[in-house]
C-alpha cells in the first residue's frame, strides 16, 4: 500500500507526459452493452435461490404512534410468511437515521409515507396484496399541533450566517441595487431505478445487494441499524440506474430487508414503488431566498445578501446549503449569508443532486439578470465585472477558475447579443422569443479514497474498488486513468466497483467520486510504475509505458516478459491533507438560451441552450459532456415543470409518480450544446480533475427564467415558471 497526502498543488501534471494518449478521449462506456441489452444485473434483479418478497407498508397520517398492526387477518392470506415492524426499521425509516431514537414499543411516525412496516411473502403480488390489506392502529396528533407547511412553522438560523460589512448600508448607498425574494419549489431525485434490495444472512454476515451510492458509508449506517459490527455486513451495487443523492444514504427498504433476512432465515427482497420512492426516500426542499445585490455607477458590486428559508423534519441535521456558490462566485465587500431552517413533518429534505448550488444558483442568476437591466448593462458584462481578485470573505486565493472563459467561449458558440436587453421585442407568430444567459457554479470537493489495481502476468490489468458508477461513468474513467498510467489498451483494463470487499473510498457523491478515486487509482499506478523502473534499472523519467511495452533507454520488454509469471499489486490509498482550505476551488461555467412564450397559452419551449464548462482535466470528454446536458435537461425541468406538491391538510404528495411530477422528456429538451473548456486544476487533485457531475444543472434554471423575461417583459420569481404563473402578465398581442 502506498500513502500519499494531498498538501499542495499537484504541479506534476502527470498525465499529460505518459505515453498512451487516451486520457480525456471520448471512449465509450464498457459497461454499455450489458446495460443497453438488458444484461447488466441492477439489485433486484439478481436471482436468488428461495428467495421471499417484502412490500412496505407506510404511515397514512402526519404525526402520531403506531399503536399496533392487525397481523393475525393478513398473516391468514395466501403465501403470507411474515409482517415485520421491528424498530430497527423504524429507527432508519428516515435517510441518514436522524430522527430520534425511538423508544422501545413506541412507534413514532413524523411524516406522511414514512414506512413503519414490512409484509414478506412468497411472491410479490402476495406481499403487495397484504401490505394494503394490513390495518394500522395510530394514536393521531391533533393537526393543531403539527407543522405541516412550511408557513406553519418558525425558521431558526442554521449555523452561523456570514457577516461582513454593513449589507444595509451598503444598500442605501448602491447607485444601483435590486431586493428580490425568489421561491422554489420541492424537487425529487427521479432517479430511472427505484430504491431496491435484496439482503441475505448467513448467521454471521448480512450481505445486500442494493441501489447505493457511498457504500463505505452505507455499511456503517446499515451496521448501525442492525447493532451489527460493520465487518459483518457487505454491500454489492455493481449497476446503479441513477442516485442524484437520493441513494447517498440507506433506505428505508434495504433495512426492512435486512431485519427480515436475520429474523426469517432466508433471503428477502424488497423493491419500492414509484410510488414509495418519492414518499419516503428524500425530497429537495423548497426555499425561498432573500437576494439584495447592489453596486457602484459601474455595475461593481458593492453589497450581496443572499438569505435563504428551507425546511426538514424535527431533528434532521441537513439544511439545503442555498448560499453554497454566492460564498465565493462575487464581489461584493459588504455581505449577509444565511440559511434558516424550518422544521416541519414532510419526507426528509436532503441531497438532490447539487444540493445547495442547483437552487441558489437558480435565484441568484435570475437576480443577477434583473440587476443587470437596473445597472443597465449586458448581464455577461456585469458577470465579469464581478469576478473577485481573492475569495471575498476568507483570505484565500482562488485555484484554476475558467468563469470568464466559459463566459466567452458559450455566448461566442450561441451568438449572443447583450447590447439591447429591451424585453417583449421579438415576435414569431405566436410566440414571443427571447434570450438569457447565466453563469455555473459548483464547489470541488474531494475526499480520502483507496484502490488496488493489479498488473497481470500476461500484461492486463485490473482496478478494484468500493466505488459506484451511478451512470456517471465510473468504470470508463477509472479504466481510462489507469490505461493511460500503466501504457495498456483500454480494452485490457478491467474495472470491478460497489463492492465493499475491495479497498473503500468515498463512492459517489458530491461530484467528488472521479477525482477521489481515480487519484487512488492514479497513485496505485504510480507504485507499479516504479516497481517496473525496478526491474529495469533504469531512471524513472526514462520509463515509457505504451501498448503493453516498457521502453527504458534501449530496453523495451512486453509486460508478459518483464513480469514472468508475477502480477504486481498495489493499494494506492489518497489522503486530502493540507490542501484543503488553502484555496478557493470551484468548477465553473456558462449558460445561454432562447425559449419562446406562447403568447396565448404561456407555455415555455427551450429552443436552444449552449453551456461552456471548466471542470479541470476531462477524464473523458464524452461521460464528462454526458453529465452536463444531464444537467442542463435538468435545468429546463427546474426553471419550467417540476415541483412537488404537498397536501396542506396532511403533507401527503399528491405528485407522487412519474405521471404527474414532471420531468422533462424528449420533446421538452432540444439539442443542448454543451462544450468543455481546456483546464488543469493543480489544487483539484493530483489529476488535476475536478468534479462535474452537478455543476450542468447549477444556474441552468436561471438563465431560463431570464430568457422567459426578455422573451416576454414577465418576471416571475416562483419556479417553476409553469404557465399559469406568466398568462395573465403577458403583453397584448
Ligand atoms: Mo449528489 S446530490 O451528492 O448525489
Amino acid at each position: 500500500m502506498t500513502t500519499r497526502s494531498m498538501d499542495a498543488p499537484d504541479t506534476r501534471n502527470l498525465l499529460d507526459h505518459t505515453a498512451q494518449g487516451v486520457i480525456g478521449k471520448p471512449l465509450d462506456r464498457p459497461d454499455g452493452p450489458a446495460k443497453v441489452t438488458g444484461r447488466a444485473t441492477y439489485a433486484a434483479e439478481h436471482d436468488i435461490p428461495n428467495c421471499a418478497e417484502g412490500v412496505l407498508v407506510l404511515a397514512s397520517i402526519s404525526k402520531g404512534e403506531v399503536l399496533g398492526f392487525d397481523e393475525e387477518e393478513v398473516l391468514a392470506l395466501p403465501g403470507v410468511i411474515a409482517v415485520i415492524s421491528d424498530e430497527r426499521m423504524i429507527a432508519r425509516s428516515a435517510q441518514g437515521g436522524a430522527n430520534e431514537a425511538p423508544v422501545q414499543k413506541v412507534r413514532n411516525v413524523e411524516y406522511f409515507g414514512q414506512p413503519i412496516a414490512l409484509v414478506v411473502a412468497e411472491t410479490g403480488p402476495q406481499a403487495q396484496h397484504a401490505a394494503e390489506r394490513l390495518k394500522v392502529r395510530y394514536r393521531v396528533e391533533d393537526r393543531d399541533n403539527v407543522a405541516i407547511n412550511p408557513d406553519e412553522a418558525k425558521a431558526e438560523p442554521h449555523k452561523e450566517p456570514t457577516i461582513q460589512g454593513d449589507i444595509d448600508h451598503a444598500m442605501k448607498e448602491a447607485a444601483h441595487a435590486v431586493d428580490l425574494t425568489y421561491t422554489t419549489q420541492g424537487q425529487v431525485s427521479a432517479a430511472m431505478e427505484m430504491h431496491a434490495s435484496i439482503a441475505e444472512w448467513d448467521g454471521h454476515t448480512l450481505t445486500a445487494h442494493s441501489s447505493l451510492q457511498m457504500l463505505n458509508y452505507n455499511i456503517n449506517e446499515l451496521a448501525d441499524a442492525l447493532d451489527l459490527e460493520p465487518e459483518r455486513v457487505r454491500l454489492i451495487s455493481r449497476y446503479v440506474g441513477g442516485g442524484f443523492g437520493s441513494k447517498l444514504g440507506i433506505a428505508a427498504e434495504l433495512v426492512a430487508a435486512s431485519v427480515a433476512a436475520i429474523e426469517l432465515g432466508r433471503p428477502v427482497r424488497v423493491v419500492m414503488t414509484r410510488r414509495q420512492v418519492f414518499e419516503c426516500v428524500i425530497r429537495r426542499s423548497e426555499t425561498e431566498q432573500r437576494l439584495r445585490l447592489g453596486t457602484d455607477a459601474d455595475g461593481r458590486l458593492t453589497a450581496f445578501g443572499h438569505e435563504a428559508r428551507v425546511s426538514n423534519l424535527p431533528g434532521e441535521k441537513f439544511a439545503e446549503p442555498v448560499t453554497q456558490a454566492s460564498k465565493f462566485l462575487y464581489a461584493g465587500h459588504n455581505r449577509k449569508l444565511a440559511i434558516n431552517l424550518a422544521r416541519i413533518h414532510r419526507v426528509t429534505a436532503g441531497s438532490v443532486r447539487a444540493p445547495g448550488e442547483a437552487v441558489g444558483m437558480q435565484a441568484l442568476e435570475a437576480a443577477m439578470d434583473e440587476l443587470a437591466n437596473a445597472v443597465g448593462i449586458d448581464p455577461v458584462e456585469l458577470r465579469l465585472r464581478n469576478i473577485p481578485e481573492r475569495h471575498p470573505t476568507m483570505d484565500i486565493p482562488y485555484s484554476s477558475r475558467k468563469l470568464a472563459e466559459c463566459l466567452h467561449v458559450a455566448a461566442e458558440r450561441f451568438g449572443w447579443d447583450g447590447s439591447d436587453r429591451r424585453p417583449a421585442q421579438r415576435r414569431e407568430g405566436d410566440w414571443w422569443i427571447g434570450t438569457g444567459m447565466a453563469s455555473a457554479a459548483r464547489v470541488h470537493n474531494l475526499a480520502n479514497a483507496q484502490a488496488r489495481v493489479t498488473l497481470q502476468a500476461d500484461g492486463t490489468a485490473i482496478v478494484a474498488s468500493d466505488m459506484t458508477d451511478i451512470g456517471t461513468g465510473t468504470y470508463t474513467v477509472l479504466r481510462q486513468i489507469a490505461a493511460e498510467m500503466l501504457g495498456l489498451d483500454p480494452e485490457n483494463v478491467l474495472v470491478r466497483l460497489g463492492d465493499t470487499d475491495f479497498p473503500p473510498g468515498p463512492g459517489s457523491g458530491g461530484s467528488h467520486g472521479a477525482a477521489s478515486t481515480g487519484s487512488a487509482v492514479q497513485l496505485a499506478c504510480e507504485t507499479i510504475r516504479d516497481r517496473l523502473v525496478e526491474r529495469l534499472g533504469c531512471k524513472p523519467d526514462e520509463l515509457t509505458l505504451k501498448d503493453g511495452f516498457a521502453t527504458c533507454g534501449n530496453r523495451r520488454a512486453a509486460y508478459p516478459d518483464l513480469l514472468q509469471g508475477a502480477d504486481i499489486e498495489e493499494i494506492g490509498k489518497f489522503e486530502v491533507g493540507k490542501i484543503k482550505g488553502q484555496y478557493s476551488t470551484a468548477m465553473y461555467g456558462a449558460f445561454f438560451t432562447e425559449v419562446a412564450v406562447n403568447a396565448w397559452s404561456g407555455e415555455t419551449r427551450v429552443r436552444r441552450m449552449t453551456g461552456a464548462f471548466g471542470i479541470g482535466r476531462a477524464l473523458n470528454e464524452k461521460t464528462a459532456l454526458s453529465q452536463c446536458i444531464g444537467g442542463m435537461a435538468w435545468g429546463i425541468g427546474q426553471a419550467l415543470t417540476e415541483q412537488l406538491m404537498f397536501d396542506r391538510r396532511d403533507g401527503h404528495i399528491v405528485n407522487p409518480d412519474l405521471a404527474e411530477y414532471h420531468v422533462p422528456v424528449n420533446l421538452d429538451v432540444p439539442d443542448l450544446d454543451a462544450v468543455l473548456v481546456e483546464e488543469r486544476d493543480p489544487a483539484a487533485s493530483p489529476l488535476q480533475a475536478k468534479g462535474v457531475g452537478e455543476l450542468g444543472i447549477c444556474g441552468a434554471g436561471g438563465a431560463i427564467c431570464n430568457a422567459i423575461y426578455h422573451a416576454t417583459g414577465v418576471r416571475v420569481r416562483d419556479f417553476p415558471i409553469t404557465p399559469d404563473k406568466l398568462i395573465a402578465q403577458l403583453p397584448d398581442v
